[in-house]
């Protein structure tokens, strides 16, 4: 069985729709794969709740435990790889990760940013988006590398951008997508180990 590890900070939200979805298409059986682990470095991050009504292991690494991103990645990675995971999906996953831990999961290791890459990396999108008058934003699935959203994109959806949005309607509207493309990119995955 392969054994997907799920990292998250906050709602959840696209860990919910890969949690979905892992169950309505029947991943255990189709694909050989599961959610082993959902791990959260805030410990009052909402979707821990979500995963352990769906019965879910959960576990929390509160990088504010740790002195330095160094000291917090390799705690990180301990916990990660008690699960034995073929695949690390980062979900709303709020940290910047060091090269060594990076370079530990590489290709295995995917990100969804809330922008249509290469355009927009790092935080604020949807109000960069808006600002320069894009017509089209977007969410994208992407190989995780050293470099902050950068990598080989895997899936990308796009919307629209509409008069009058902010970058809250701007980013519900994104998020529909993204809790689409996610689970279908993480399946191609899964599909080709
Ligand atoms: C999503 O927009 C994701 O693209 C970004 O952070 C947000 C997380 O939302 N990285 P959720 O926690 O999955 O609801």
């Amino acid at each position: 069985m392969k054994h997907i590890v799920i990292l998250i900070s906050g709602t959840g939200s696209n860990m919910a729709a890969l949690l979905h979805a892992a169950q309505r298409d029947r991943w255990a059986e189709r694909l050989g794969a599961r959610v082993a682990a959902i791990i959260s470095n805030r410990p009052d991050a909402k979707g821990l709740q979500t995963a352990q009504a769906a019965g879910v292991a959960t576990a929390v690494v509160d990088h504010k435990a740790y002195d330095g991103r160094e000291a917090f990645d390799a705690a990180l990675q301990a916990a990660i790889d008690a699960h034995q995971p073929a695949l690390v999906v980062l979900a709303g996953f709020m940290r910047i990760l060091t090269p060594g831990f990076v370079a530990h999961y590489a290709g295995r290791l995917v990100n969804i940013h809330p922008s249509l890459l290469p355009a927009f990396p790092g935080l604020h999108t949807h109000q960069r988006a808006i600002d320069e008058g894009c017509k089209l934003a977007g969410a994208t699935v992407h190989q995780v590398t050293a470099e902050l959203d950068h990598g080989q994109i895997l899936a990308q959806a796009a919307v629209p951008v509409l008069p009058g949005d902010t970058a809250d309607t701007l980013a519900a509207r994104v998020l529909t997508q993204e809790h689409l493309i996610y689970p279908r990119a993480v399946a191609d995955l899964l599909r080709k180990m």
